[in-house]
């Protein structure tokens, strides 16, 4: 054996492709490049200041020592309330737990419930950390490829033919990254219906874009819509996205005693409690009204259409508006094939994403990251100023591929 060789398991797992893409960015900008990211999940608002504030105001105060594994008392109030306020859910503090992101959350519901070869059905397209977290966790990801004309949402048929005496959980994110897609109650309690008779199955709803929604569209969580279910539904969520703060990593979770009780024990013994100032900015965004948020919205919209208006454009992309998060999904599978100005034959959407940085020089994914080819996720989470140049440089840069 080599001192240099990684456990077995690190064969399981792929670096994240927007950790890459963000890499290829800097990497270009160290080389004296203007590179536009809407490749990053990350909205480009500041974190609101009054809860910057609270986050100073605990460093002052010597709110800077462990605090309880699953979250001060504080916090897990505030998140009760939020869940009793935005989703008509009840939860006790035994029920909650809050972690270093959803992210941290969701892994470690899968390390602490999945046996090797447990399945978890992914519908497609998914969020790039899913599949590997579960393949990390010794499970199996099913992978269910959900269609556009269905709004990019799982089906109760599909479902049904997915689940096996093998599964262990349904990933639902709503609204969903890449697509945006809302699911409504009533297609969730359909989803509920099949899942009725597979006890054996859990729910993860990822609901970290919930706020972020266009046209008023409203919103219901699994949980709300099957509270038959709830004591088999994690419903996770956080403040990444809702109030402009991934890096603070604050991400919270709400379900069955047993689930929260075992999360909580891999946290102890990993992670301890997120960040004491985290916690503390946290209490005062889900205490405060988000009056930011309809000019967020507002915003966010904008450029929606934005993007809706070049790619429409564009002889060869399609997409429909995305109905909630910062993404919008854009069919490229016409463009495929297509060469490029030297010569060079775009074979499949990463190449076409390759050659978009490096002639554009805008970041966008391929929708293979998201277990969707033939598509790009656009991000348009960065100021006007850049998404508008970032558009007029796509639109030049298509324009120069001819088709075979
Ligand atoms: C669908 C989805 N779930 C969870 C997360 C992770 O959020 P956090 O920053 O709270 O870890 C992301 C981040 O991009 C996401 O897109």
């Amino acid at each position: 054996m080599n001192n240099n060789q990684t456990a077995r398991r690190m064969q399981r797992v792929r670096p994240s492709p927007t950790a890459t893409i963000s890499d290829n960015v800097r990497a270009l900008e160290a080389a004296g490049k203007t590179v536009i990211n809407l490749g990053e999940g990350e909205l480009d608002f500041a974190t609101p200041a009054a809860i910057s504030y609270a986050g100073i105001e605990a460093i002052v105060q010597h709110q800077t020592k462990y605090t309880a594994v699953a979250g001060t008392a504080a916090l897990k109030a505030a998140i009760a309330a939020k869940f009793t306020r935005d989703n008509q859910l009840q939860f006790q503090p035994e029920e909650i737990i809050a972690g270093s992101g959803a992210k941290q959350l969701i892994f470690n519901a899968f390390l602490a419930t999945l046996d090797a070869g447990q399945q978890v059905i992914i519908p497609a397209p998914y969020w790039v950390s899913y599949p590997d977290m579960v393949t990390l966790a010794e499970g199996e990801p099913v992978i269910v490829a959900c269609e556009e004309q269905h709004g990019w949402k799982l089906q109760p048929d599909q479902l049904a033919a997915a689940l096996t005496p093998e599964t262990r959980w349904l990933i639902l994110n709503s609204p969903g990254n890449p697509t945006g897609a809302i699911y409504t109650g009533q297609e969730l309690r359909a989803l509920a219906a099949v899942l009725y008779d597979h006890p054996q199955v859990l729910i993860m709803a990822d609901d970290i874009y919930e706020p972020l929604r266009y046209d008023q569209l409203p919103f219901t969580t699994f949980a709300a819509a099957a509270p038959h279910l709830a004591e088999r539904t994690l419903t996770v969520n956080g403040v990444s996205k809702s109030h402009a703060m991934t890096g603070w990593r604050l991400g919270y979770a709400a379900g069955p005693r047993w689930l929260i009780a075992a999360m909580q024990i891999l946290q102890s013994q990993s992670t301890s409690n997120p960040s004491s100032i985290s916690q503390a900015a946290a209490v005062a965004a889900l205490n405060q009204p988000a009056n930011f948020l309809a000019g967020w919205i507002e915003k966010l919209d904008q450029r929606r259409r934005c993007v809706l208006t070049m790619i429409n454009s564009v002889d060869g992309l399609s997409a429909s508006a995305p109905q909630g998060a910062f993404y919008v999904f854009a069919n490229c599978q016409r463009i495929i094939g297509r060469i490029t100005p030297d010569g060079e034959k775009l074979q499949d959407d990463k190449a076409l994403a390759a050659w978009l940085l490096a002639d554009a020089q805008v970041a966008v994914l391929q929708g293979s990251a998201f277990g969707t080819p033939g598509y790009l996720r656009i991000a348009y989470a960065v100021d006007d100023t850049a998404l508008d140049v970032a558009c007029r440089q796509l639109k030049t840069s298509f324009a120069r591929l001819r088709p075979v």
